[in-house]
């Protein structure tokens, strides 16, 4: 419940630094974005872009990272654009896209992540993403998470991927329909090189029980204390019961919560010398 409330408002804080121009310093943002968020370690090991990745939607326009979008607004593919944090950063070469979805903060990911878009062999073309050579191996498909099970974070990650790019043989064909798989997995096995750029957007329907009820201790709360010398085993066993759902609660969004202070402020911070760059940009 927690993290629900909190991460859309420490998210608010970050689009004010995303509004730079310096691509520098947004990929700097889009990294603070994943570890607070927590994509990063969780959902993806590492995470070090050299490329700024901006999804644009019709009638949104370039979403910032973590921005809340409707279903309605993210049904149609967005046309992704990629640009360089530097002129040492080359984007040639045929790249992976993904838009993968890593659920709500501290859902469970063991089973793996829902695949909405793999595509195979994109280039960068003019600083946007081009599909004239790719083979989509599962075409676009809108966010559509379930009612009331949070806003869930859609990833799109670009990986590199090289001339010995081999994907395991159930994802070498094109048109497979959207499901769950493990992205990481899939990266090592077919060969595919680092994450050079990636971003995200959350969408959320209806709003959030279904955590709720999962990690609810007032089941716990209600047992009627048993008596003597069993009560005590039984109201262990409930307190242990009680606690270790809070920590289960907690521990994400705990974490996440240290990581989002320390996040904002660095966004914070990012902003003003994004600010202080423009600034000293438009006075020369
Ligand atoms: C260019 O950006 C990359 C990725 O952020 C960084 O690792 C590298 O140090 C930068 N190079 C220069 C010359 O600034
Ligand atoms: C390329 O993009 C267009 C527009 O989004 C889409 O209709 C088409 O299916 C895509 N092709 C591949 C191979 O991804």
């Amino acid at each position: 419940m927690f993290n629900f409330v909190v991460l859309p408002i420490v998210l608010a804080s970050f689009a004010v630094a995303q509004s730079t121009s310096n691509p520098a310093l947004e990929v700097e943002a889009i990294k603070a974005h994943f570890q607070q968020a927590g994509i990063v370690p969780a959902g993806l090991p590492t995470f070090n872009p050299g490329a700024v990745l901006v999804a644009d939607y019709a009638g949104v326009g370039a979403a910032s990272p973590g921005q809340a979008l409707t279903r309605a607004q993210v049904g149609p593919a967005p046309t992704i654009n990629v640009t360089p944090a530097n002129s040492s950063v080359s984007l040639s070469g045929l790249y992976t896209l993904a838009m993968v979805d890593f659920g709500a903060v501290g859902s469970d990911q063991s089973a793996g992540v829902t695949r909405h878009w793999l595509v195979n062999g994109v280039t960068i073309d003019n600083n946007a993403v081009s599909n004239a050579s790719a083979i989509a191996i599962t075409q676009y498909a809108g966010p559509a998470p379930p009612e009331g099970s949070g806003p869930h974070r859609y990833a799109f990650l670009l990986f590199a991927q090289p001339e010995s790019f081999s994907p395991p043989t159930e994802f070498s064909q094109p048109n497979i329909g959207v499901s769950l798989f493990d992205v990481n997995a899939y990266a090592r096995d077919s060969g595919l090189g680092a994450i050079v750029a990636g971003n995200y957007i959350t969408v959320e329907e209806g709003t959030a029980t279904a955590s709720l009820s999962a990690t609810s201790p007032v089941e716990t709360s209600t047992l009627a204390p048993a008596p003597t010398s069993s009560g005590a085993s039984s109201g262990g066993s409930s307190s242990t019961r009680t606690s270790s759902s809070t920590a289960a609660t907690s521990t994400a969004p705990g974490s996440g919560n240290a990581n989002q202070n320390g996040a904002a402020s660095f966004a914070t911070s990012l902003g003003w010398l994004a600010s202080s760059v423009a600034a000293f940009i438009i006075l020369a």
